[in-house]
């Protein structure tokens, strides 16, 4: 006999036709072990034999599991000839890109069935909370949702959001953004938030988890499981839903017309091409990731949206490669992180084309000129880079956003490869941090 309790973190049993019993925090270790799934309440406690399962509630009556069929995608949770699943997440990327847009991009509008529209009557600010890899892509939306809907956006840490007593007022929509929608911090400002009686919504990877089942509205990433501790596709999905709902905000608050919406939605459709891994692109930055193999540290430096993706550049290396990375906007690094410049510094540029190109080159000249050592990722060359890799020439900065995002998850992953670490399980880290 197994007791079992559930209190704060995940837990469900999954069951076969063997009637053998799992328990498990999420779906992805039991897929194709179990075929349907008992997801337990805050408060449950019961037990577990061969025979029976027993759950009481915690007011203390019995109840009875409430099943709901597994996803049967073993394939999903196999590598699939790739080295890693960090590898194959990146691969996969155009796919679960194009899922994500399936159904919801008209001629001039984005439609998101499950949202309805009232979620942002009174509305006059959002705000949006999560951590880690999932903060950066919050903060990547702070920037679309004033540029294009024209509405008042912050974004904060969820572990500093839950102790610094935040004032939360009723026109402000609380969105948290969660791959696995049971991060612990971010689910207690969730809880903080509904409380406070604000209206709340999730964008998560994960269908049935504890913040989508707590929160008033849902949009899923659709990026499908994501095995590797560092996070890849997800956060290109929740990018990509995140433009996709600034666009749906700025119709409905008429912020942009017909004809610019018609163009965003242009370029929405072609982010799946742009994230395809060329061959050729994967051997150059295989071939240069042996000189990124030492040194006293990395700076990722971008500007506008460039700069939440530096920070996740510096992310992904920190966490598979154990180097010393920090993402900067660019203009920050005469404020003092320059000083830290000579040869033994990777300065790792991130240079659109078309947003502040002129501006963030200047950037990274000064380094430059500080003998830091360059590695420009842009679609125009750059002379004062020691490293250049280039990206496709593109119309739109978003574009280059996607392109640049692959090379650095790349890149990461190659340095990781070299060092001889393991890229799917880290060492410290956890997939799914369900405790604070
Ligand atoms: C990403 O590579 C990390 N492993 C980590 O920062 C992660 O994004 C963070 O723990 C938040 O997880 P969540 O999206 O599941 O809430």
């Amino acid at each position: 006999t197994i007791f079992y309790a559930k209190h704060g973190s995940p837990m469900l049993i999954g069951v076969n036709e063997d009637n053998e019993k799992f328990f498990a925090s999420s779906d992805s270790p039991i897929i194709g072990l179990a075929k349907e799934v008992n997801y337990f309440e805050d408060g449950d406690y019961g037990y577990v034999t061969k025979e029976e399962l027993v759950i009481y509630s915690k007011e203390g009556t019995k109840k009875e599991a409430i099943y709901s069929l597994l996803a049967t995608d073993k394939l999903s949770a196999q590598k699939d000839g790739f080295r890693f699943f960090m590898e194959k997440e990146i691969y996969e990327q155009s796919d679960v890109i194009a899922d994500t847009l399936i159904g919801r991009l008209g001629e001039e509008s984005v439609n998101f069935e499950e949202l309805n529209p009232k979620l942002f009557d009174n509305i006059n600010e959002i705000k949006l909370c999560a951590c880690g890899t999932s903060y950066h892509s919050a903060l990547s939306a702070s920037y679309m949702f004033e540029r294009y809907a024209k509405v008042r956006c912050s974004v904060e840490i969820a572990s500093e959001f839950r102790y610094r007593e935040p004032l939360m007022c009723k026109d402000t929509l609380f969105v948290v953004i969660s791959q696995s929608g049971e991060t612990a911090d971010t689910l207690e400002t969730l809880k903080m938030a509904k409380k406070a009686g604000l209206k709340t919504l999730v964008i998560c990877n994960v269908d049935n988890s504890s913040m989508v089942r707590l929160a008033d509205a849902c949009i899923l990433t659709r990026a499908g499981i994501e095995k590797g501790v560092a996070s890849t596709k997800a956060f290109a999905t929740q990018v990509t839903v995140f433009w996709m709902l600034s666009l749906y905000v700025a119709k409905l608050r008429d912020t942009m017309n017909a004809k610019d919406l018609a163009y965003q939605i242009h370029l929405l459709r072609e982010v799946p091409v742009s994230v395809k891994v060329a061959d050729t692109m994967h051997e150059r930055i295989k071939r240069l990731s042996k000189r990124y193999l030492h040194g006293h540290g990395f700076f990722f430096i971008g500007r506008d949206v460039f700069f939440p993706l530096a920070l996740e550049g510096a992310l992904k290396l920190k966490e598979i490669s154990y180097l010393h990375a920090e993402g900067y906007p660019s203009g920050e690094m005469k404020h003092g992180p320059i000083a830290l410049a000579d040869p033994e510094l990777f300065t790792i540029a991130l240079l659109p084309q078309h947003l502040l190109y002129e501006k963030s080159k200047s950037n990274v000249e000064e380094l430059s000129a500080r003998d830091s050592t360059i590695c420009a990722i842009s679609a125009l060359e750059f002379d004062k880079a020691d490293d250049f890799i280039q990206i496709n020439h593109c119309e739109d900065y978003m574009l280059e956003f996607f392109q640049m995002m692959v090379v650095v998850q790349l890149l990461s992953l190659e340095i990781s490869v070299r060092l001889g670490n393991d890229v799917d399980m880290p060492r410290n880290l956890a997939k799914s941090v369900t405790v604070e």
